[in-house]
């Protein structure tokens, strides 16, 4: 619909161009008037209008009145305009609507915006007889309420937006029985519940945007969607029973929160979910088992979360091939283990990590060796500095000369294990040959070392004594 927008847009633009001579016997004079393709569009936008014009053609199928002073809908502005289908209303000075003034049954109105008016109060039945409508937008207006009843009548509802009101509570049977409806837009508000089961009212419900209200816990998703935009709100903790039946659900958008606790298999019935966006909350660490779950992952966004500093290593197993955009950075990561970054193996893979305290030791070194082999998988190199240790301080990553820091170099993980063969094959000799002895020897043994172990004890909890 908003792509249909942007057509009808262009193609107006077009038409005016074309059709700059007036058919006055048909068309309101503060109007122009004109035909397109089969349609009868009567564009009376921005024109300062206060008041609707009369006179319409019956054959009139769009009408522009957006960019007006108009303040009142009155009873009868559109009766008998029995091909009307687009009827633009935005950005006037809406506040007075008449209960009528869409009941003429013979409306079959699709496409109506008012957003950007002054509407406080709507009439409970304002929309009843209007079952052919596809698009409602009513943003940007001052709505406390919505009539419980205002969309019931509504069958053919495909989007329907009140973001930008001062909502504080949808009542749970507002949304009953709209069969085609696919979008909700309620941000913005101040809503602090939501219907708890619209999923099974709304059937074919593909995305809900949510964002910027004060919900403290993230309502059920519904089976059916598809993207929910649920940024800004007071969410803090995030538990599986929001997800259970989140099959559809590919994109999920909570930054701007407040979470600080994710459940294990929170997100088990999430099964599609490609795009997670947690950034600016406040996570402290990512386990094992927060993500792992989420087999189709493509973007996960942890940024700014001030107090994280810790990903587990196997915390993004579950998604090492899929992923491809993975931001960490503004948060409190000192370290991280390398092998977390090295196994994903995307080849768009691009990731984000700077503006984080790295402590630049030798402990980072394989990261730090990461950052400088490929440096085109990160965003934001420049941003990557170290805080530690003291001779780095401020230094971009890229220019930290780890090797002769780190030297002799650490031991690589197949020389460890190279090392700890022969050490046990040493080990293994000579335990063979004393092993007769220590036979022979075993009970002394065994009681020199019951006696040592209670040496250790004993100083262990003298330890602990004088440190309390
Ligand atoms: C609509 O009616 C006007 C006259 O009232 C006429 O000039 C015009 O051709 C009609 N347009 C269509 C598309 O029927
Ligand atoms: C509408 O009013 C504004 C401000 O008074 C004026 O600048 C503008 O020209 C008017 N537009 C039309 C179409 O009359
Ligand atoms: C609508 O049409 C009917 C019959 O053509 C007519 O009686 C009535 O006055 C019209 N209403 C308006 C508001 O023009
Ligand atoms: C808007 O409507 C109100 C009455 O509803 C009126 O007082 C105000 O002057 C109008 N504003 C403009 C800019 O026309
Ligand atoms: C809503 O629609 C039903 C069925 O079409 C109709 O009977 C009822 O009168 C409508 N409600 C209103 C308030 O118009
Ligand atoms: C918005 O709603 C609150 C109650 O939730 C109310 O106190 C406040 O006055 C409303 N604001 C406006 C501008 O109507
Ligand atoms: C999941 O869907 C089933 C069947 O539609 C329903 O009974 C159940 O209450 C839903 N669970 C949640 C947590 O929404
Ligand atoms: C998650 O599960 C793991 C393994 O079962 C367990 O060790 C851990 O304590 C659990 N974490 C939470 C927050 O329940
Ligand atoms: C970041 O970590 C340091 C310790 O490394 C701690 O003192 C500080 O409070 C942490 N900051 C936040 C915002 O959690
Ligand atoms: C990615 O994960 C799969 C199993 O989830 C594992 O078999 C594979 O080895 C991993 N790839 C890398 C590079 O770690």
């Amino acid at each position: 619909m908003m792509y249909l927008n942007k057509i009808k847009t262009v193609v107006f633009a077009w038409m005016v161009f074309l059709h700059s001579t007036n058919v006055a016997s048909s068309c309101p004079s503060e109007c122009r008037c004109f035909g397109f393709s089969g349609d009868w569009i009567a564009d009376c936008s921005t024109q300062n209008l206060t008041q609707i014009p009369s006179g319409f053609a019956e054959n009139t199928t769009e009408i522009f009145l957006q960019n007006n002073l108009i303040s009142t809908l009155p009873e009868n502005a559109f009766s008998n305009l029995t091909k009307l289908k687009f009827l633009y209303l935005h950005n006037n000075n809406i506040s007075e609507i008449a209960p009528a003034v869409f009941a003429d049954p013979s409306l079959t109105l699709k496409y109506l915006t008012l957003h950007d008016n002054q509407i406080r109060i709507l009439p409970g039945d304002v929309f009843a007889g209007m079952s052919d409508l596809i698009v409602l937008n009513l943003n940007n207006n001052l709505l406390n309420s919505l009539p419980p009843s205002l969309v019931r009548n509504l069958t053919g509802i495909v989007q329907i937006s009140f973001s930008g009101n001062n909502l504080s509570s949808i009542d749970d049977v507002t949304f009953d029985d709209l069969s085609k409806l696919k979008y909700i837009g309620l941000s913005n508000n101040k809503l602090r519940s939501l219907p708890q089961n619209w999923g099974n009212i709304a059937p074919d419900l593909y995305s809900i945007d949510y964002s910027g209200n004060n919900l403290e816990t993230l309502p059920p998703v519904p089976s059916t969607a598809n993207q929910i935009y649920a940024t800004g709100n007071s969410i803090s903790t995030l538990s599986s029973s929001s997800f259970a039946n989140a099959t559809e659900l590919y994109e999920m958008f909570l930054s701007l929160n407040r979470i600080s606790a994710i459940e294990n298999d929170t997100f088990l019935g999430a099964t599609s979910l490609g795009w997670l966006d947690l950034s600016g909350n406040a996570m402290e660490r990512v386990d094992d088992f927060t993500f792992d779950h989420l087999s189709k992952l493509q973007g996960l966004y942890l940024a700014y979360n001030e107090p994280l500093s810790s990903i587990s290593s196997h915390a993004f197993e579950g998604f090492n091939e899929t992923i491809y955009r993975l931001s960490f950075d503004s948060c409190n990561f000192t370290w991280i283990d390398a092998d977390i970054i090295a196994s994903l193996t995307n080849k768009q893979l691009v990731i984000w990590m700077g503006n984080n305290p790295w402590n630049c030791d030798c402990n980072l070194q394989d990261v730090v060796e990461l950052v400088q082999s490929s440096p085109s998988k990160f965003y934001d190199l420049n941003q990557i500095t170290c805080q530690n240790p003291d001779d780095v301080k401020g230094k971009k990553m890229t220019t930290v000369d780890s090797k002769s820091r780190c030297s002799p170099a650490p031991i690589t993980k197949a020389y460890s294990e190279l090392g700890l063969a022969i050490g046990l094959s040493i080990a293994a000799a000579v335990v063979f040959v004393v092993i007769v002895g220590f036979l022979i020897n075993a009970r002394t043994a065994k009681i020199i070392n019951r006696n040592r172990q209670q040496t250790e004890r004993t100083s262990r909890q003298d330890e602990v004594a004088s440190v309390l």
